[in-house]
């Protein structure tokens, strides 16, 4: 045999051999990545126990804001609301449905559509007084309460939905700063509270996680924002909010882009997961690498796995009359700025 042949036997032996052994554990065949990662194979199972307790139904209520979305493209009615889809679809994209809240209907339609979701989320947008903040701030408490009572509600508030709830909590109008941060894509440093127990960034993969510090996963799109000096000594945000991640502005001044409630299952992140996967117009500059993909993905999981820890099982027809399906959404992205899709409720 020649040299050659030598090796050729010698490779196709070795292939076969660890083929078969790949085959052997229990007759399946493991990819590599499969075999080296106990860590998600462990962690699964744990999951498993606690899976009978968890309610594999959630909705999520999203509250819907002033305005058409699209600077009168779509709509001038005066009292019009919207939902951009990317919202809805980051939730049914962690196994959630929504329904959606309309900032201006009457508190006890609200009330009853509170009844039927097992969390809420805040969007990002620009009203910031008035009837839509007097209805977010309500919708804001009855979360909290549902807390109290004993369920588990989680609240999310993206970019402006979650500078309102930090105003909200520090009950004081001035605690936001400007920030040089309009469409932004950003880094951010992780604070050790990001690895506690049922935190946002817990739920990351490790190799996603690594890499918020070195590739810019995430897009800012705002000009106001609190520092983490002020966050922790303002007596009321100190007491309710842990510090998960902070990001840095063009001007190199640090704000905080996540934070976390200690006791309540609140979370604000002013970075926006939705645009990641389903925003696209060139303006904005969202990032759509696979990675930053993988980052709207954990976020929704995280987020629609608290909401599997809500007991509220509300009656099945209701939720369906409910549902965001009962509205179809309208393209608003033609003009190549603004949100790709907007429901529109009027
Ligand atoms: C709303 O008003 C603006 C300004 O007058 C106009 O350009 C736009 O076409 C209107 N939108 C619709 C949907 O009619
Ligand atoms: C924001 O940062 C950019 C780039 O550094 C700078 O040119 C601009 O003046 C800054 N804007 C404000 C409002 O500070």
């Amino acid at each position: 045999m020649s040299n050659d042949n030598v090796f050729s036997l010698f490779f196709f032996v070795t292939l076969f051999t660890c083929l078969v052994a790949a085959i052997a554990q229990d007759g399946h065949i493991f990819l590599p990545s499969q075999l080296n990662q106990d860590n998600s194979l462990s962690s699964s199972s744990s999951y498993a126990a606690a899976d009978s307790k968890l309610n594999q139904r959630p909705v999520i209520g999203i509250l819907s804001h002033p305005g058409d979305g699209s600077s009168g493209r779509l709509s001038n009615v005066s009292d019009v609301s919207y939902i951009a889809a990317s919202y809805v679809k980051f939730v049914e994209s962690g196994g959630a449905r929504v329904i959606p809240l309309l900032y201006n209907e009457s508190p006890q339609n609200l009330n009853k559509k509170l009844d039927l979701v097992n969390g809420v989320l805040f969007t990002g947008g620009w009203a910031t007084s008035g009837p839509y903040l007097q209805t977010l701030q309500y919708v804001f408490k009855k979360a909290l309460e549902r807390n109290d009572a004993g369920d588990h509600f989680p609240v999310l508030g993206l970019n402006l939905g979650g500078n309102l709830l930090i105003k909200i909590v520090a009950d004081q109008g001035d605690v936001l700063e400007t920030f040089n941060a309009s469409s932004l894509l950003s880094y951010l440093q992780l604070w050790s509270s990001a690895n506690d127990e049922g935190s946002l960034y817990q739920r990351f993969p490790s190799d996603l996680l690594s890499l918020l510090s070195i590739e810019t996963l995430v897009l800012h799109n705002h000009k106001y924002a609190i520092t983490p000096r002020k966050l922790q000594y303002n007596r009321n945000l100190g007491n309710f909010f842990d510090i998960l991640a902070t990001s840095t502005d063009r001007d190199d001044k640090i704000f905080v882009t996540t934070a976390r409630g200690k006791n309540y299952p609140v979370t604000v992140n002013l970075w926006q997961p939705e645009k990641n996967a389903f925003e696209w117009a060139t303006s904005l500059k969202a990032p759509h690498t696979e990675n930053a993909v993988r980052v709207t993905q954990s976020t929704a999981n995280f987020f629609v796995s608290e909401a599997r820890k809500s007991s509220n099982k509300p009656n099945a027809q209701e939720v369906r009359d409910n549902l965001i399906y009962n509205y179809q959404p309208t393209y608003g992205g033609a003009a190549g700025k603004g949100y790709d899709q907007v429901y529109l409720f009027q």
